[in-house]
């Protein structure tokens, strides 16, 4: 199913109390093809994002490809696991109800998602509202290069996704699971702003870097994910203190969570077989590689089923020729390959 489809199904079906499906349910509709209609008629935006959806269509067009870019690193992430953040309705759906690390880890990636893609688009200049970020020069650098350049407007995209994704009617305010997918939201934000590096550049005859200019950029979201993956890890079990103001973590001989860290409350499955309460399909049918002991090779991935290999064969281009000027000639070459799949 692709995203728009996806987005649309949580438009028009599922009735999540969650605060990210705000943007869901703003970017889930017809909304990138008639953003006025939708804006206005839409009663579960609050009135804050009712109001970006409306004056800042551009924004939400930038949120919507922040969740695409977000979901696709996910998917990356998560490819050798038996959870692989399948968007399959039945589970994608379910596991942003629920408290899981894996639930954790979407709201986290997604919220980063959001402000990688409107902080990009500002350094490109393809929004209104924001440009490069010009207060970076008031830094000092030392004295090897000078800021310069286009620097990325990092709080912006910040900003927009906290206002977004963050926004939710007041009567939530102290509910538990609140309170963890705005510290996880935030976890995400954090995993791109507090990680920015520089770029540099030189300048001067060929070679001799007389000067050299730099510039702040975000981290590859490629790194993002990965950082998150290991935050995903490492997330931290909570609980809701007695007095109901704070998270506290079920074990206190460990270390408190700090604002970087994911947390949950709720157990995953182990999904190896279909639980539909906890978005879980199983593994029946996955690939994996038969004689590895990592998370892609059968014992982990199959549950201890076993798996079934068939013989497939596919053609591909070989023995390619390279003909002055300018062409190239390929033969079809057949082969066997085996695919190993989980019973
Ligand atoms: C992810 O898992 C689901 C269910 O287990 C499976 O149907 C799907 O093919 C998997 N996707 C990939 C890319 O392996």
């Amino acid at each position: 199913m692709n995203i728009q489809a996806f987005y649309a199904f949580l438009y028009f079906y599922l009735m999540c109390p969650a605060d990210i499906i705000g943007l869901w349910w703003a970017v889930g509709s017809p909304l990138v093809l008639e953003p006025n209609k939708i804006c206005r008629k839409n009663r579960k935006l609050s009135g804050k994002q009712r109001y970006i959806c409306r004056r800042e269509k551009e924004i939400v067009e930038e949120a919507v490809n922040g969740a695409r870019l977000a979901i696709a690193e996910c998917q990356y992430q998560f490819q050798t696991r038996r959870w692989n953040c399948t968007t399959a309705r039945k589970s994608f759906a379910r596991i942003l109800r629920r408290d899981t690390r894996e639930t954790a880890f979407v709201y986290a990636i997604t919220a980063a998602g959001v402000v990688y893609t409107v902080t990009r688009a500002c350094s490109r200049g393809s929004l209104l509202q924001c440009t490069c970020d010009n207060n970076v020069r008031d830094i000092t650098s030392d004295g090897e290069w000078e800021w310069g350049g286009c620097h990325d407007d990092v709080d912006f995209g910040y900003m927009k996704s906290k206002e977004f994704m963050d926004d939710r009617r007041k009567k939530k305010k102290g509910d538990l699971r609140t309170k963890i997918r705005l510290h996880n939201n935030e976890a995400g934000r954090l995993a791109i702003r507090e990680y920015m590096t520089r770029d540099c550049k030189c300048h001067g005859l060929s070679g001799t870097c007389a000067l050299r200019t730099c510039w702040r950029r975000m981290p590859n979201f490629r790194d993002t994910g990965t950082r998150l993956k290991d935050k995903f890890d490492g997330a931290s079990k909570v609980t809701i203190s007695n007095d109901g103001r704070s998270l506290v973590t079920e074990d206190d001989t460990i270390k408190p969570p700090s604002k970087e860290d994911l947390l949950y409350t709720e157990q995953s499955p182990n999904f190896c077989k279909p639980r539909k309460r906890y978005g879980s399909l199983g593994t029946q049918g996955r690939q994996c590689v038969p004689d590895s002991m990592g998370l892609e090779g059968c014992t982990l991935m199959c549950c201890g089923r076993g798996y079934t290999q068939t013989q497939v064969t596919v053609q591909e281009n070989c023995k390619c020729q390279f003909i002055w000027c300018c062409q190239v000639i390929c033969k079809t070459c057949t082969s066997i390959k085996t695919i190993t799949r989980c019973l």
